[in-house]
């Protein structure tokens, strides 16, 4: 656990030097747009000052900076991740699991879950507890890479790698309102203007 802890770390500390510049923050929100079809997304999704919304395993870079509403991230790295990264104080972060997320059922109208759940070490129990706090007619935003052959445990951080199919087991409880298959590049990338990998993204946009 601590070598997988570590590893998170040492990206996200890496990653933090180039988030925190103006311009990369803009910029992760045009690959949010382009690549996570977020101006999408709202479209269908009612996205406003009221809104309750929570992002598992938000990291330092979460979407949370760029949506209004009562904004909840949870991370297990959260306090390491506030030693070296000022978050917005409008946001309420707390140091947790998605395996058990410390609200109430039914807390939330949108969780959105970007490039997490292939981290987790247990994706149903994770998937399970988001369906747990979403109100009836909730919304959730699922983003991962996805990869054509079965790769297993890639390094320390990623205990598994997912396929289209092993996600949308893993959603059935849901209602898939829409989905997207997208290149993967990822933020660092594509801040570094580096081209995409031969892997893709899937992004699900469900209801509960
Ligand atoms: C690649 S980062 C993604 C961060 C952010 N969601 C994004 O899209 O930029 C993966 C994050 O998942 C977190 N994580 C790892 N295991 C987790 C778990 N079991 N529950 C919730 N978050 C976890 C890590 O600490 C890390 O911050």
């Amino acid at each position: 656990m601590r070598q997988k802890e570590n590893w998170e770390f040492d990206w996200q500390r890496r990653w933090c030097q180039l988030y925190e510049l103006p311009e990369n923050k803009a910029r992760v929100l045009e690959y949010w747009i382009k690549y996570r079809h977020l101006e999408d997304i709202q479209k269908i999704v009612p996205v406003d000052n009221e809104t309750y919304i929570l992002d598992v395993g938000c990291g330092i870079s979460t979407v949370l900076h760029y949506l209004p509403g009562h904004r909840y991230g949870i991370d297990p790295l959260i306090e390491r991740y506030k030693t070296i990264y000022a978050y917005p104080p409008e946001l309420t972060l707390q140091a947790a699991y998605g395996e058990s997320i410390p609200f109430p059922d039914s807390y939330f109208n949108l969780v959105i879950c970007s490039n997490c759940i292939d981290h987790t070490l247990d994706p149903a129990i994770t998937i399970a507890e988001i369906h747990r706090v979403l109100t009836s007619g909730g919304h959730f935003i699922l983003t991962c890479e996805v990869f054509e052959a079965n790769l297993g445990k890639r390094n320390a951080a990623h205990p598994y790698s997912m396929n289209v199919e092993k996600l949308m087991d893993l959603v059935s409880r849901f209602n898939i309102i829409a989905s997207w298959n997208s290149p993967w590049i990822g933020l660092q990338r594509y801040i570094l203007d580096q081209p995409p990998t031969e892997q893709r993204e899937q992004i699900f946009l469900l209801s509960k």
